[in-house]
């Protein structure tokens, strides 16, 4: 349902959600881990990688859930990749789809199709530290608290309306490393809760605000 400033996303019953992943995959195992629970309210019915060696792809294999490859090399150009994105997501009529760690940008037709509906979890707290390196550039900066963020996603690179954060402390001996690994356990906790939520509960946006259960 659109409304003139937002949108609303109604609570789904058993809701679809499909994970695209482009790395090893923990805040899809969190997922994984959490859908074993009927009550959680959500199960990942697909996941889609644009790497072949991606080990989020062998989790999904080993929790017996169907994967597809969209790898960009096999596509004449980028706007082509991204239908196949689309194609391969659409295929699993997902009622959410879950960027966890998916490092490529995807266009405003992808979007469009799913709007209001796509999530991402970025390891800072937005919107300090947008893009790929959102670890390193925090510890760069010498900041002494960051996080991580999952927020609706837009047209932009880690812009769109925030759902949820969670503070992470810089220890003054951290590297990219071990900072990143902090911000990991966080991140996927913060991922699990916040998605189950949105299922369940139905996910509200007007302008900047996103506001589960509204
Ligand atoms: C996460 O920190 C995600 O936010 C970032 O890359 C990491 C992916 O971790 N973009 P994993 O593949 O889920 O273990």
């Amino acid at each position: 349902m659109q409304t003139p400033s937002g949108h609303l996303v109604e609570p789904a019953l058993g809701a679809r959600l499909v994970v695209l992943a482009s790395g090893g995959g923990s805040n899809l195992a969190a997922l994984l881990a959490a859908h074993e629970d009927p009550a959680y309210g959500a199960r990942v019915v697909g996941v889609v990688s644009d790497k072949p060696g991606a080990g989020a792809l062998d989790l999904a294999r080993q929790a017996g859930i169907p994967s597809v490859v969209v790898a960009p090399s096999d596509f004449a150009d980028r706007d082509a990749w991204n239908d196949g994105v689309r194609e391969a997501v659409e295929v699993f009529r997902p009622d959410w789809v879950v960027l966890a760690g998916f490092m490529r940008i995807l266009a405003p037709s992808f979007l469009d199709r799913f709007r209001g509906r796509v999530v991402n979890t970025h390891p800072a707290l937005l919107p300090s530290f947008p893009g790929a390196h959102g670890v390193r550039d925090a510890l760069a900066y010498g900041v002494r608290v960051t996080g991580c963020t999952v927020h609706v996603v837009d047209d932009g690179v880690d812009t769109g309306p925030i759902i949820a954060q969670t503070a992470v402390p810089v220890l003054d001996d951290d590297d990219e490393g071990t900072l990143h690994e902090r911000i990991k356990v966080a991140e996927r906790a913060l991922l699990v809760e916040t998605v189950g939520r949105a299922a369940r509960e139905g996910l509200r946006v007007e302008g900047r605000q996103a506001v589960v259960g509204a």
